[in-house]
């Protein structure tokens, strides 16, 4: 045994807005038919005029927070439910504004106090580098409890002509506490597989706003302010990247792959999910898959899927969990753990 980061707490939010595949197909050349059976995306939540990713991360912020009080009141471990979160690292690339980080804004509106608080930014990958991040922070001994989010709100950045990354992406944020605990608990998070390759930075983009454009006197060209995907190879890039991470890690772990009872893998696309699935030997019942309802949400995803599960009860405490996800950069990364009893409350949408 030896002291590990535990998982806590979940929580997540979603916009009220829903966009249907219908309400696409009336703005663009599309249909619910291609979206459906290209992607599995049936809906996508987007943010009203003047809302942020901030406004999303406070709201699950505050829900994964009431979810660890809970979840340490009921279970007597010994753990005080009050004991106070010493750090924050929020997961976003599209954050309220390019600088300062968003984090320090959401932490100080959660009634935080003056913790440490910072972005990390891989996209897709987001979420488990910064579980990643807070867990090493933990076992370090630098943090004792921390809130780790993950919220995007790609509707902001797509182009509203682009009909391909329309079909795709969702608003949304989710969120975990962790705590200092111990290797042997239920909710420790037992290994991660991280890696990134640059030579694919172009493939997952926004051309316009950083210093590569912005040294150069005079606006962005057209239409470079927006995101833009090159589908195609992402695709091959994410089948093989998460299938490799999830090998690496199981074998670090020590589990085979039937071992496992969830794989939560970035909701990307469903056929993603069904061939990542084939490379590990899964079988469909330990996919878990929401994209149907809240589409790719970036690096809200893997949480959201977490707590769309747990709400489903579809995952239930004791079973074998490993996260997988991809996104820009290129990055991939991988944890696992096996899941606590968790006190979540209702969804917040
Ligand atoms: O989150 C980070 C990681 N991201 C991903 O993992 C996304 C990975 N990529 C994908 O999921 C898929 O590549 C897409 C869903 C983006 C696209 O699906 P695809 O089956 O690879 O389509 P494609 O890009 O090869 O395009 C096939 C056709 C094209 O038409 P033509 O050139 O064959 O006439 C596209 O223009 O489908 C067309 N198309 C659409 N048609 C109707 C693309 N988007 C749409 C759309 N509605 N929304």
């Amino acid at each position: 045994m030896s002291r590990a980061a535990v998982l806590c707490g979940l929580g997540g939010s979603l916009p009220e807005r829903i966009v249907s595949n219908e309400e696409l197909a009336e703005q663009l050349d599309t249909s619910d038919r291609w979206i459906r059976t290209r992607t599995g995306i049936g809906q996508r939540h987007v943010v009203a005029p003047g809302q942020s990713t901030s406004d999303l991360a406070v709201a699950a912020g505050a829900q994964a927070l009431a979810s660890a009080r809970a979840t340490a009141g009921r279970a007597d471990d010994g753990v005080d439910p009050v004991d106070p979160v010493d750090l924050v690292v929020l997961a976003t690339s599209t954050p309220d504004r390019p600088c300062p980080a968003t984090a320090p804004d959401v932490a100080h509106r959660l009634g935080l106090g003056h913790v440490p608080s910072f972005d990390v930014s891989a996209v897709c990958t987001g979420f488990v580098y910064a579980l990643a991040t807070a867990a090493s922070m933990i076992t370090a001994g630098i943090a004792g409890r921390a809130l780790v989010i993950g919220a995007d709100t790609f509707s902001t950045i797509l182009d509203p002509a682009d009909r391909t990354t329309r079909a795709i992406f969702g608003d949304g944020a989710g969120a975990v506490v962790l705590r200092a605990g111990d290797s042997g608990e239920p909710g420790a998070l037992l290994g991660f597989d991280l890696g990134s390759d640059g030579s694919g930075a172009d493939l997952i983009t926004v051309r316009a706003g950083g210093s590569r454009q912005r040294s150069v006197p005079g606006p962005a060209a057209e239409g470079e302010e927006f995101f833009t995907m090159d589908g195609r190879p992402v695709f091959t890039r994410a089948v093989l990247d998460m299938s490799r991470s999830s090998q690496s890690l199981l074998e670090r772990v020590g589990w085979s792959a039937a071992e496992v009872d969830k794989v939560v893998a970035h909701q990307a696309n469903i056929r993603i999910l069904n061939a990542v699935g084939e490379q590990l030997g899964l079988e469909e019942k330990q996919i878990v898959a929401n994209l149907d309802r809240v589409g790719n949400t970036v690096a809200a995803s893997i949480p959201l899927a977490l707590r769309d599960a747990v709400a489903g009860g579809e995952l239930q405490p004791g079973h074998r969990v490993l996260l997988t996800g991809f996104g820009g950069g290129l990055t991939w990364g991988s944890a696992a753990l096996v899941w606590p009893e968790l006190e979540t409350g209702r969804p917040h949408r």
